[in-house]
């Protein structure tokens, strides 16, 4: 496997059933030609994924998107007009072409087109659809830059697509437009204000992203390290009782370094506005996951714009191990 800028030959090893890593603008994804059963397998045996999550098809045009999908309702018209390329991605009854393997045995298919240059320089030149989740090992953190992915899958995939760090950072918008009203099932890079202002309704958000139950669903987004939420008042005096426990502890902070803390942790301070934040984000954690720390102390953003997908992201980082310590 090598790392290179090579986008020929990156289609080329796509066209022969292969394994490409590429960047998108939210983050890199491991891609397979979506019309190939047995190169879409391949994804979910390198991820270690569960064959039942589905994988979303990468287009190169909203287009295209009829040969995928059932119909094209109005709905998806104006959001793929409004947002296509770019982070959001379209969920909607599947045409019989697409593979059981890339919907998870699902009626519906996840559709988007990227907006990453070199994305869409792939999906030119390949002219098929790439199933691709993102590019790291199942309930890992996410990659936003080409390491990331070479130290997560490096030796099992066939090459990976240089396109520098990742715009947005975290993953795309998923807006599920297959049942009565249109849903938002991942908040991402396209903010819910945006799509409830094209559509001229409310898009509520499902219920579980928010609220994942212990111990229910499975850890996503996790660095090795546990994650732990707490208020900005809190967080001083816990640094420092779990230092003096012995814990290595690091500290991911959106803003001025808070006052009081001990000198012997990680701060990991991203400065700029939120969408500075969600672009930081998962290389912020894995940088602390490097510096060897066993606990993250981090406190949540506020629920409005690209900081409702970040919220997501770190609840879900957190997950069920928020509990323990
Ligand atoms: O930004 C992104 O969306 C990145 C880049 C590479 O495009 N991709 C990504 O893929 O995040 P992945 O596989 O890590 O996440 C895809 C999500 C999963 O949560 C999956 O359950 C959901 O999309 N999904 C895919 N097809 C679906 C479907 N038919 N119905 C409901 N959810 C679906
Ligand atoms: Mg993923």
């Amino acid at each position: 496997m090598t790392i290179g800028h090579d986008v020929s030959f990156a289609a080329k090893l796509l066209r022969e059933g292969g394994l490409v890593a590429f960047p998108t603008e939210t983050v890199y994804g491991l891609g397979a030609r979506a019309d190939s059963s047995v190169a879409v397998r391949r994804i979910f045996e390198v991820k270690g994924r569960p064959a039942a999550h589905p994988l979303i098809v990468h287009i190169c045009e909203a287009a295209d998107l009829g040969s995928w999908v059932a119909s094209v309702p109005e709905q998806a018209r104006i959001l793929g007009a409004a947002f296509w390329p770019g982070p959001l991605t379209l969920v909607l009854r599947r045409n019989a072409r697409v593979s059981l393997e890339v919907t998870g045995g699902k009626d519906t298919v996840a559709v988007r087109v990227p907006q990453h240059p070199v994305a869409l320089a792939l999906l030119q030149l390949v002219e098929l659809g790439i199933a691709a989740p993102s590019a790291n090992r199942f309930t890992r953190v996410s990659p936003t830059r080409s390491e990331h992915v070479e130290s997560d899958l490096g030796s099992h995939i066939d090459y990976i697509l240089e396109g520098g760090p990742s715009e947005v950072g975290i993953e795309s918008t998923i807006v599920d437009l297959s049942g009565t009203s249109p849903m938002i099932l991942r908040p991402g890079g396209v903010t819910q204000e945006a799509i409830e202002a094209r559509l001229g309704l409310a898009v509520p958000v499902a219920a579980e992203s928010e609220t994942p139950a212990p111990g229910q669903h499975p850890l996503h987004y996790a660095p090795r390290a546990l994650v732990r939420i707490v208020t900005p008042e809190e967080l001083p005096t816990l640094a420092t009782g779990l230092t003096e426990q012995g814990q290595r502890v690091g500290v991911l902070t959106a803003g001025p370094t808070l006052p009081g803390l001990p000198a012997n942790i990680s701060v990991c301070d991203i400065p700029g506005d939120e969408r500075s934040y969600a672009r930081e984000l998962y290389h912020s954690l894995r940088a602390l996951d490097e510096q060897g720390v066993d606990i993250i102390l981090t406190c949540l953003p506020h629920q409005s714009g690209i900081g409702l997908a970040v919220r997501d992201r770190l609840l879900k980082a957190a997950g069920p191990r928020n509990q323990h310590s």
